[in-house]
């Protein structure tokens, strides 16, 4: 059977910390122990049918790291683009003998789709609004580094607040689901327009009133607001948004000492967060993006285990 990654909400506890040790693991190798091992002789098929930055490279690096090869397939310039399905596309990028595919789909069901139809792992690396599993279990390990959680990876006692876009991000979900699991509060803030009081079916709490909550959290997790989701009337003002929602340094001053800054990228600087919070001492984002590779390396290393 295939080792899929589609979603945290679909693993336990135990697997969650499975493959956050493997994650320190892959934290703690020399350059030494880099450029070979688990991933030796495999090729590794990254299907972004969306954009990103992040993701994709750091599975590139993460797949080289292991002594994999990796290649890619960018929605555009493939024949997705002249109307080819979901299905027909995963099927013949693993008829041409890859060991597995990370997919990047727009459809929340894409992964799960595409696992549907292969024989050999699927990892989802962002579907639609559904999850993004591996952005998930790197703001967990990059959480449970700063609470100085290694090693046992519980969160208990610890409270994450993720603040603005919730109904359209798949960071959310796989936020709320892993950090849960790992035994953390997590209290989904924004307005109703981005943060639907049906999300609390999740785990999580919904709070309407973010300075109700700052001075209380052990970390924020901002997200972007995603204006090519939306119409322009259920944005509204952007100035409204900014003086209720946004990580400014104001609000970020009445953050409790060892509180941190998290955003998963990309970020619109000067809305959702400001510049000086973004690259302030609270901020841990750039680490959020090393502890990628690490995560990548784990998950890759775990889904093609024999
Ligand atoms: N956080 C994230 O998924 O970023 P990219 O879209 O750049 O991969």
């Amino acid at each position: 059977m295939a080792h899929d990654l589609i979603g945290l909400s679909d693993l336990s506890a135990a697997r969650l910390r499975e493959l956050l040790v493997s994650t320190q693991d892959m934290a703690g190798r020399g350059r030494e122990r880099w450029w070979g091992g688990e991933l030796d002789s495999t090729v590794t098929a990254l299907v972004f049918l969306e954009d990103s930055t992040r993701t994709r490279l750091s599975f590139e690096i993460a797949a080289a790291r292991l002594g994999g090869r990796t290649v890619v397939l960018s929605g555009k310039g493939s024949s997705v683009a002249k109307g080819e399905s979901l299905a027909d596309t995963v099927r013949t990028v693993e008829a041409m003998g890859v060991d597995a595919i990370v997919l990047r789909a727009g459809e929340d069901q894409g992964a799960q789709t595409a696992a549907d139809a292969l024989d050999c792992p699927l990892i989802n690396a962002g579907a639609g609004a559904h999850e993004h599993p591996t952005q998930g279990l790197l703001d967990a390990y990059a959480l449970a580094e700063a609470a100085g959680r290694l090693g046992s990876f519980d969160l208990g006692g610890l409270t994450l607040a993720v603040v603005g876009d919730i109904d359209h991000s798949r960071v959310a979900r796989s936020d709320i689901a892993g950090m849960t699991a790992l035994g953390a509060r997590v209290v989904c803030v924004g307005p109703e327009a981005m943060c639907s009081d049906s999300i609390s079916s999740l785990g999580c709490e919904v709070v309407r009133d973010f300075d109700s909550v700052i001075g209380e959290v052990d970390g924020v997790q901002m997200l972007r607001v995603q204006f090519e989701r939306h119409a322009d009337e259920q944005i509204g003002s952007l100035e409204a948004y900014r003086a209720s929602y946004a990580l400014t340094e104001a609000r970020a001053a009445r953050m409790k000492e060892g509180a941190v800054v998290m955003h998963p990228g990309p970020a619109n600087r000067g809305l959702e967060i400001d510049d000086v919070v973004a690259d302030g001492p609270r901020s841990i984002i750039r680490r959020q993006v090393a502890c990628g590779v690490w995560v990548r390396m784990a998950v890759l290393a775990s889904c093609l285990a024999p």
